[in-house]
């Protein structure tokens, strides 16, 4: 009789413009895969080829007039589809997932950012994900400032990253608020400190995951 591989685990990465994102990305993809540990590296909006076509509309500066309902669909559109094509198979062959953003963005950046009701984005969430929820969330919280100071030095910047320092303050309270909200599931860092201190708050994370491969809170459908 085969057995079924254990399902692999959902860790999303989280935070404002310039919290340092994708370096840490880079830094844990590396210490999971030292542990021996099967990983799919993603983002969103985008992870496929429609999910990443779907991306450079929403990010594209020329469309600078997309009604904010429009915006919250194809955020949900892109999502529907790197579900069912990426990240729900690669869970299911016991291939753990890191995804850098996903609905706790939409929460932060949506509903946060443009003042998008929580209730309607509740609903989109329920009917794409089913009650599917990340295991885990890491939170890179830094002040605004500093990300906006971060994101600016990085040269050409896209339909989100040109919003003023009021839109990064909601986002940010809206990203802590959900922190608030679901502790089980959250670890909150603090990326306005160095990267070495940084790195040293993250090796506490990821000695939680690979140590409580078994039990760790949040699993699907709570958190
Ligand atoms: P990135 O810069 O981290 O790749 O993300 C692209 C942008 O998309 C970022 O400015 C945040 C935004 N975003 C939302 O507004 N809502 C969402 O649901 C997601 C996933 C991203």
């Amino acid at each position: 009789m085969t057995q079924q591989p254990a399902r692999g685990r959902f860790i999303t990465l989280e935070g404002g413009e310039g919290a340092g994102k994708s370096t840490n990305l880079d830094y844990i993809h590396e210490r999971l895969q030292a542990a021996g540990v099967p990983l799919l590296l993603t983002r969103e909006p985008g992870g496929t080829p429609l999910a990443e076509k779907i991306r450079t509309l929403l990010l594209d500066p020329d469309n600078r007039d997309m009604a904010s309902d429009t915006e919250l669909l194809l955020m949900f559109a892109a999502r529907a589809q790197h579900l069912q094509e990426r990240i729900l198979p690669a869970l299911e062959e016991g291939t753990w997932v890191l995804c850098d953003r996903f609905t706790d963005a939409t929460y932060a950046y949506q509903g946060g950012g443009r003042g998008v009701d929580p209730g309607r984005i509740r609903v989109q969430e329920d009917w794409v994900q089913r009650g599917f929820q990340p295991d885990l969330t890491i939170l890179f919280d830094v002040p605004v400032e500093i990300g906006m100071q971060r994101a600016g030095a990085r040269g050409e910047l896209d339909r989100f990253e040109q919003e003023q320092a009021t839109f990064f303050q909601r986002v940010r309270s809206a990203y802590l608020q959900r922190a608030r909200e679901h502790p089980g599931r959250f670890r909150v860092i603090d990326a306005g400190r160095g990267l070495a201190e940084v790195q040293q708050q993250l090796d506490a994370v990821i000695a939680e995951l690979l140590d409580g491969r078994g039990h760790l809170p949040g699993a699907r459908g709570n958190g």
